[in-house]
Order: structure tokens, then sequence, then C-alpha cells
């Protein structure tokens, strides 16, 4: 079982504090919301444990091991993969071919695994396995589609279905329901309740859209000032007084 542990995380930017100490641990598969007012340290927090950043302090542990600092292609090789709050997709590329790229073994020594995924058999495999998530996104028709036709909604689908080809042990969503109209929003719901029954894993998913968040984690974390204030049920931190005050503040 997959266990991730944050410890005193610290990173400044200039004279800005984006993390200060910031730490909590998961050791059990689950939907985990991490939410905090604008400039919390949300996005430098995934930056950090996806080897985008490296913090000035602290530590990032893997199931007991410490992978700060690696880059990342390092942490998605281990099994963390994460989308961005910009949507990055490769918009020249067709969905599909979005998809496989994202697949492929990243950084240096990744042609030992680009050869496996050369193989024949493998591409099938993984080109049906492309095909069946992008069906799950309602995205199918846009297989052979430039991404830059999608609509910002299903660049986001796109986003996250391409991240989640990798199988992932650590899964980072940042804000991905931002810019996704309702329908699509539905559509986005069912498609990581789906990964996540399919492979219990942990998820950490940072939202401003507080319905979505609060039906779709099973507990949620509140940064604020580059800090962990809150934890607990979503019940719980909607009633919370440090919660509340820190929206509010
Ligand atoms: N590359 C950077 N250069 C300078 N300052 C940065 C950089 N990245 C983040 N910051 C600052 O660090 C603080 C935390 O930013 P961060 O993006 O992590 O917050 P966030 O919780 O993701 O906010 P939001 O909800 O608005 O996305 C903010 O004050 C932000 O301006
Ligand atoms: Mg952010």
């Amino acid at each position: 079982m997959t266990t991730l542990q944050v410890q005193s995380l610290g990173k400044r930017y200039g004279g800005v504090v984006a993390l200060d100490s910031a730490s909590f641990n998961i050791s059990a598969p689950g939907i985990y919301g991490l939410i905090g007012p604008n400039g919390a340290g949300k996005t430098t927090l995934f930056d950090a444990i996806a080897g985008h950043i490296t913090a000035d302090s602290g530590a990032v542990m893997l199931d007991g091991r410490d992978v700060t600092g690696l880059p990342a292609h390092r942490m998605s090789a281990l099994g963390i993969a994460r989308t961005f709050q910009e949507c990055r997709i490769l918009p020249e590329e067709t969905c599909l071919d979005n998809v496989l790229f994202a697949a492929q073994p990243k950084g240096l020594g990744a042609s030992l695994g680009q050869l496996v995924t050369r193989r024949a058999g493998h591409r099938v495999k993984l080109k049906d396995e492309a095909m069946r998530l992008l069906a799950l996104v309602r995205l199918e028709g846009y297989a052979t589609t430039p991404a830059s036709q999608l609509s910002f909604g299903q660049r986001r689908l796109l986003e996250i279905v391409s991240t989640f080809i990798t199988k992932p042990r650590i899964f980072l969503l940042d804000e991905p329901a931002s810019g996704v109209n309702p329908s699509l929003l539905t559509v986005l719901a069912d498609f990581v309740r789906i990964m996540y029954a399919e492979r219990p894993s942990i998820f950490l998913l940072v939202e401003h859209n507080m319905e979505f968040v609060m039906e779709m984690a099973h507990e949620i974390i509140v940064m604020h000032q580059g800090r962990v204030l809150e934890r607990g049920t979503p019940e719980q931190v909607q009633v919370s007084p440090k919660v509340l005050d820190a929206y509010l503040g």
C-alpha cells in the first residue's frame, strides 16, 4: 500500500513564503481534497511532490523512502503523476497521440522503457486502453482530432486521461473542475470515481469548486498561508471556525 508523507516543506519565492513548514501524512488510499484560499500554497505543494520545484526545506517520503528533490521524470517513474492548473496538453497532436505520448517513459534511462512500449503487442494494448479511457470521458470521437480543436473542458479531460494512462500510485489533480461546464463536470466526476474504483490509490484533488470537492473527497486537507490548517471529513471542515476564518479573512 502506498504512503505519502509531506514533512515540513518550506519554499520561498523572494519575499513570498509559498510553503511554510507544510506537513501531512497519507497512509491509506482515498480521494483527498486539498483546499485553501488563493495563494495558500496548494500548487507549490504539488510542484514539490511531483518534482517540478525543489523545496528549500523539508522532505517528501514515498512509501517511507526519501524522494525529496528528485526531478519530475523520476517522480513520474515512481508513480507520481499530476495535472496542471493551467492545463498542459500537446495542441498540435491528436487526442489519441496525446494520451499515447503521456504513456511513454520520460527522461534519462527512458530508452529501455521505450523499447518495451514500441513492441507491437504492447502498443496494441496501450492503444486499446487509451481508447477505453477516452471513451469514458466521451472523447473517443475525437481520437484523431488535434487537441487544439477541443473545448477548454474537453482539454482538461484529455489532460486527466493522459495523466491516468500511466496508472499512477499518487494522482495529483490541480483544479480539474475549473472552467469545465456542468455537463462535462459530471463526466469528470464519474471518470475520477471509476478510476478510483479500478485502482484505489492516493488521489489529491486541489479544487475551488466546493460542491465538487466536498462531494468527491473522502477527506479534506485545508491549507492556509503555506501551512496545513485543518484536516477532516468534508462535514467537519465545512463547520470548522479556523477554515471559515481563513476563507473569509
Ligand atoms: N514561480 C513563482 N514565483 C513567484 N511567486 C510564486 C511562484 N509560484 C507561486 N508563487 C507565490 O507563492 C504563493 C503560493 O502560490 P500557489 O500557486 O502555490 O498558491 P495556490 O494555493 O495554488 O493558489 P491558487 O488557488 O490561486 O491556485 C503565492 O503567493 C504565489 O504568488
Ligand atoms: Mg494553484
